[in-house]
């Protein structure tokens, strides 16, 4: 995963450095956030021993938050906790380009929030990544 050219070409790309300005669980930024997020999606996979697409993966997981802004703002944009997927799958696909099947796993990872279900055995790995990081951070955060 580390190794491969798609996660390093988004991660070392200066649009994507820009989430280490925004804050995301605690002490974690959003860039953070989502390299955790992408590296428990490949370990969800290899436990399960599942067969997944893993540039769809990587992307998926790499991108999910990519909504450009820190939540913890006043003046940030409204009903950011369901809204969110939309934006960051919007800013990805202008800044990285996005195929269908990328884009759904982005717009899907909140679920059961937002309703839109995983469509695909990666958007199931992502939305239950997400969901073990934000927990794993937020806890972490209440240890300090
Ligand atoms: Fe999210
Ligand atoms: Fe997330």
């Amino acid at each position: 995963m580390f190794e491969s050219d798609i996660y390093q070409e988004i991660v070392n790309s200066p649009k994507y450095q820009r989430l280490k300005k925004f804050r995301q669980h605690g002490k974690y930024s959003v860039y953070e956030h989502s390299i955790s997020v992408c590296r428990a999606c490949f370990k969800i996979a290899k436990r399960l021993h599942l067969k997944v697409d893993e540039n769809a993966l990587i992307r998926g997981a790499l991108l999910h938050d990519y909504f450009l802004y820190d939540w913890h703002d006043k003046d940030c944009p409204k009903h950011h906790f369901t809204k969110h997927p939309a934006l960051a799958a919007k800013n990805a696909k202008r800044d990285f380009g996005l195929s269908a099947k990328e884009e759904k796993i982005i717009l899907s990872h909140m679920f059961p929030a937002g309703l839109k279900v995983p469509s695909s055995k990666e958007a199931w790995i992502l939305t239950i990544a997400d969901k073990y990081c934000t927990v794993k951070e937020f806890f972490e955060r209440k240890k300090k």
